[in-house]
């Protein structure tokens, strides 16, 4: 929800609330602004985006940052700028471990930003140090995707090295082995389909939302 300041009047200014539909005076307080606005809950911490390739980490965040108007950052194109080579001349010309030391390092930076939505690459949560980090500063959301979907939507690309030369639902059926039992220590947990991204952003604000409320209750 948006909030526009309207001239002052001469009786008394009043305060226009997109999206509410409604008309406050001056008198009332930011505090009930506050409570009209669902999102405010949801802009203290970051939002971090966990899950496997291709489950749409990066789109449905970036959307999701625009409907919250945060700011988006994309941990693997960080990554990218710091090392100052694409991801698959990370790992070719340096190696896996050389990607996932500088993954972590990049993503305890933005984690000490202030809060944002963020897209991690997915094997960010797999490694224990930065798992550990994104759970205790941000909000994690694990998007979770049937396989053969995301092998569809991978082999689209041949931007990922982890897929070079494999075929996608072998390495995406491994991977959900290993990390599956990890992506579950995601705070909260939302089944994508092959739905349009904002129905997925609606998913993610509903299941933060509530469980923000229980957190506080
Ligand atoms: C990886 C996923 C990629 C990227 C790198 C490794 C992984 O990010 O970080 O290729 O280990 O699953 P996306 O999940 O955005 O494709």
């Amino acid at each position: 929800m948006v909030i526009e300041r309207l001239e002052p009047r001469k009786s008394a200014s009043r305060t226009r609330v997109r999206g509410g539909g409604g008309w406050l005076d001056d008198g009332a307080s930011c505090k009930a602004l506050r409570l009209m606005d669902r999102y405010e809950p949801l802009r203290h911490r970051t939002i971090a985006l966990v899950g496997l390739m291709g489950v749409g980490k990066s789109s449905v965040g970036r959307r999701l940052a625009n409907a919250l108007e945060l700011p988006f950052r994309d941990a693997d194109s960080e990554v990218e700028a710091a090392a100052g080579r694409a991801i698959t001349e990370i790992f070719s010309e340096l190696g896996e471990a050389a990607f996932r030391d500088g993954e972590r390092r990049v993503i305890q930076r933005l984690l000490d930003e202030p809060p944002h939505v963020l897209a991690t690459g997915g094997g960010a949560f797999v490694n224990d140090e930065t798992r550990a980090l994104l759970k205790s500063k941000a909000l994690v959301v694990w998007l979770r995707a049937d396989l053969e979907l995301l092998a569809r939507r991978v082999g689209r690309k041949d931007t990922r090295p982890l897929l070079k030369d494999s075929d996608p639902l072998t390495v995406l059926k491994a991977q959900s082995e290993l990390r599956y039992p990890l992506y579950a220590q995601a705070h909260v947990v939302v089944d994508t389909g092959d739905t349009a991204h904002h129905v997925t952003v609606a998913q993610v604000i509903d299941a933060l939302s509530d469980y923000l409320a229980k957190e506080g209750s």
